[in-house]
């Protein structure tokens, strides 16, 4: 034995004395200036502003910048960033025809990490440490990640994809490539709203991923790309699809509880319940169900959220004394539905919005790199001698 467990669920190497914590959970893997959490209160902040002003007072687009450069931008700061971005919505014809030999049925999500990467092949790589090429590839990623999503939508339906509407901001503009009409504006409000929401959130799984990416000093292009491709797992941001598949299951209110009974019995997940960070209600989702109910207060009930209510209610009961509440992706799909976002693409959106985090996480990787090359504890066989094929007996594998 070269391993032991030494209580909880670190597992020590005995020979070299090194701890392993499954899932590095509690582990420091980085300093960050960014985003703090406190799990234990529910709050969240982006660079010392509290999540609940940002959602109120700013934009999409300002948090994108202070998330990125660390303040809030001045007024002529913004109306640059903003028009830069707004100059940069278009995507090369190349990458919609490429998007147009994807299968229709694809995910949106490999679409989109696809199409992420391929930015790199039109953006050579400059001196990383150029200023002007970070702001250029912040401002082309925050400008193109909605138009390829907008695109794949309407290129699986059989359609060509709309350009953009330089008149329009940030997010009514994507609402409107999407569903090719102009939003209402409290729709448009409230998705930029949603945006703010999932910008950021310290060093969940997809930015970690962006962060060892980008400590090989390789392209924005790629570190994004290898984000997209972590967020898509139904553990992380996928898990905002499976929310409603569930709630469709549940059925109606009155079956909440006894699903959340068997689920527990069997140990299955409830999806959108969870969360490594927090031990209470994730401060997005307290967000999201507000705003969930200021969009059907204004364009209808919604019949899922009186299922996601009941579920809430019963799991509070049978959960929440493990510290198991909703978390982001328990409201957001109740929202994104109502806008009218079709379900396999609840994971893109988060992903528009998650780009300003991984940006952000890019540039402070950057500003203090080392590349990441954690230790392993061995588990295999000690050494061995070659045994020539004829000689060979019971291997295993394929
Ligand atoms: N439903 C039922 N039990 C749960 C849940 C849940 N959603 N989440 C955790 N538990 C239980 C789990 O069974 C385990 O119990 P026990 O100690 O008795 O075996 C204990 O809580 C610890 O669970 P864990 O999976 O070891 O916790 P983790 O910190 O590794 O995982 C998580 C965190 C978010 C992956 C997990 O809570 C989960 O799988 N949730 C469901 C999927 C989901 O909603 N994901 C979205 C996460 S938030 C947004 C994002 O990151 O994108």
């Amino acid at each position: 034995m070269v391993v032991s467990q030494t209580g909880g669920t670190e597992i020590r190497h005995e020979r070299t004395g090194l701890v392993f914590r499954p899932g590095l959970e509690g582990v420091p893997a980085t300093q960050s200036s960014i985003c703090d959490i406190d799990g234990l209160q529910g709050r969240l902040s982006y660079r010392g502003y509290s999540l609940d002003d940002l959602a109120v007072h700013s934009s999409f687009l300002e948090t994108t910048y202070l998330l990125i450069w660390g303040e809030l931008p001045t007024p002529q700061q913004f109306r640059d960033f903003e028009h830069e971005v707004q100059m940069h919505r278009r995507v090369s014809f190349r990458v919609r025809d490429m998007m147009k030999c994807f299968p229709a049925n694809g995910h949106p999500m490999d679409a989109l990490q696809s199409s992420a990467a391929s930015l790199g092949l039109f953006y050579s790589r400059r001196a990383i440490d150029d200023p002007q090429y970070i702001y250029d590839a912040v401002v082309r990623l925050i400008a193109k990640i909605p138009t390829m999503v907008a695109a794949f939508q309407l290129i699986r339906k059989g359609q060509d994809p709309i350009q953009p509407r330089d008149d329009l901001a940030y997010s009514a503009n994507f609402l409107y490539m999407l569903t090719e009409q102009e939003p209402d504006p409290l729709a448009s409000r409230i998705f930029d709203r949603c945006l703010i929401l999932h910008a950021e959130h310290s060093l969940n799984a997809s930015t970690f991923s962006a962060r060892v990416t980008a400590s090989t000093l390789t392209d924005p292009y790629a570190v994004v790309a290898s984000a997209v491709g972590t967020l898509a797992g139904p553990l992380h941001g996928g898990a905002n699809e499976d929310v409603l598949a569930m709630l469709e299951e549940i059925g109606t209110p009155e079956q909440a509880d006894s699903y959340l009974e068997s689920a527990v019995a069997s140990k299955r997940k409830v999806m959108g319940f969870g969360h490594r960070e927090y031990k209470v209600k994730d401060p997005r989702a307290v967000i999201l169900q507000s705003l969930a109910e200021e969009l059907f207060a204004r364009f209808g009930h919604d019949e899922l959220y009186d299922v996601a209510h009941a579920l809430e209610t019963a799991a509070a009961i049978r959960l929440g004394p493990k510290g198991i509440y909703p978390n982001v992706d328990f409201y957001s799909g109740l929202v994104y539905r109502k806008l009218g976002i079709p379900r396999d693409l609840f994971t893109p959106v988060f992903a528009i919005s998650r780009v300003a985090g991984w940006l952000a996480h890019w540039r402070e990787q950057l500003g203090a790199n080392r590349i990441f090359r954690p230790s392993q504890i061995y588990t295999g066989t000690s050494m061995r001698h070659w045994v020539p094929a004829d000689e060979r007996v019971n291997a295993a594998g394929a």
